[in-house]
């Protein structure tokens, strides 16, 4: 596959550390069956990144791996539809992160948001290491080793993409200009025939003199749909539209999830770490409970106080979860006193073992036969693997690495 058919691809992956909760299902999970469905998907557990903070605790790791597989899986992502897979069963992630390490300056890395904030966030553990360093890296040959087009991820991960199109245009830059790159670029063009060849000139011309960004879409649809160039001449006839050499690692681009925050049970973020969850796999009895107790808006104290919905995390995960009649008819209740704040949590409640009723049935299969997820995981680490290989083995060979 070339690089042009290879945009249609997605990755992402998460870090297995902990149970999935309804923050990550609206945040990123039903972002992630939407696309599955849209585009050529691979999704993996980044269980070497999840090393990089938890070195200290590895004996949590293979658990985490696969109860986060299975949330997926009880979430509604489609294992015949998106490959999934395990990072630390692919070793081309570890190669390519070495090689790229050799390439990466150290002042790219120490600059990235992540890094200094999780390190004065984070006091009880050290992470003045340098595989927590280079986690940018790692994640940057996650994508680029699949040459992946997209990559979903919340804004906190912006800044790892941004450095991954950095590298990536690093590593062209500098590998990308094989000995006699334009002769041969030149001979591709040629291949196209004359017609063709002539409008592929002048749309790069138009590009490269004038910045015109239409030609270069031209341009490239143009190549797209050229029966008689080969792979490795469409990488090349690709960078050099852009006056680059060939294009070996594409720049991936961003899709910004655009993550609704879930309110916790306290009001805060739903996070792990405020202990706030109401878990992908809750038994419904704890849901119940939990919303139950919810914290509501503080100046509600007896049933014929009103109150402010704005003020309130169970109107927010109301937001999220019921229509709009429904929040209307909270609106007036909360503020007018009409309704307590049971009446209000009971139609919440409802809502969330609804969602929670299909991915309970779906998780029972896998949960009776674990085999079955690690199947999966097999499978998909066996695709995610042959098309690794064959990009490291181009790495390989551009950077003077392929010799025997
Ligand atoms: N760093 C990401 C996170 O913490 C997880 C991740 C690792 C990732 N490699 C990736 C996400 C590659 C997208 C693409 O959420
Ligand atoms: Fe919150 Fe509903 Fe109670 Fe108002 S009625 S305070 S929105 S729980």
């Amino acid at each position: 596959m070339s690089h042009i058919e290879s945009q249609n691809r997605v990755l992402s992956g998460m870090r297995p550390t902990g149970k999935l909760h309804l923050g990550h299902y609206h945040g990123v999970l039903k972002n992630w069956i939407k696309l599955q469905y849209e585009f050529e998907c691979m999704f993996f557990v980044a269980d070497w990144h999840a090393l990089t903070t938890h070195y200290e605790d590895p004996s949590i790791i293979e658990e985490n791996v696969w109860g986060m597989v299975l949330d997926w899986l009880a979430a509604g992502v489609n294992p015949g539809s998106a490959t999934l897979f395990v990072q630390s069963k692919i070793p081309e992630h570890a190669e390519l992160h070495l090689l790229l390490s050799m390439i990466t300056p150290v002042g790219w890395l120490e600059r990235v948001p992540s890094y200094k904030d999780l390190q004065m966030r984070i006091n009880e553990k050290d992470l003045a290491t340098y595989g927590f360093l280079g986690y940018p890296v790692l994640q940057s040959s996650d994508i680029l080793i699949y040459t992946a087009g997209h990559v979903p991820v919340g804004a906190d991960q912006a800044a790892h993409v941004e450095l991954t199109r950095e590298l990536a245009r690093r590593f062209n830059h500098i590998y990308g200009r094989e000995p006699g790159f334009e002769k041969t670029a030149e001979a591709a063009i040629k291949k196209m025939g004359r017609k063709n060849a002539r409008l592929f000139r002048n749309l790069r011309t138009e590009y490269l003199e004038k910045g015109n960004q239409e030609a270069l879409e031209t341009a490239r649809a143009l190549l797209r749909d050229q029966p008689n160039i080969s792979m490795g001449d469409s990488d090349r006839l690709y960078g050099y539209l852009e006056g680059g050499g060939k294009m070996i690692l594409p720049e991936p681009e961003t899709l910004l999830t655009d993550a609704a925050t879930v309110p916790g049970l306290d009001g805060q973020k739903m996070s792990k770490s405020y202990g706030n969850t109401i878990a992908l796999r809750e038994d419904p009895k704890q849901v119940q409970q939990k919303i139950k107790t919810m914290v509501t808006d503080p100046a509600r104290v007896r049933r014929s106080d009103p109150g402010n919905p704005e003020k309130c995390p169970v109107f927010g995960l109301h937001k999220i979860y019921s229509d709009d009649a429904t929040n209307e008819w909270i609106r007036e209740g909360c503020t007018g006193a009409g309704i307590g704040c049971l009446d209000c949590k009971k139609p919440l409640i409802e809502a969330v073992l609804a969602e929670q009723q299909p991915m309970l049935e779906r998780a029972k299969q896998y949960e009776e036969n674990p085999d079955l997820v690690k199947s999966i995981i097999a499978e998909g680490c066996e695709n995610a693997r042959t098309l690794a290989r064959s990009t490291l083995d181009e790495v390989r060979q551009a950077m003077g690495m392929d010799y025997r």
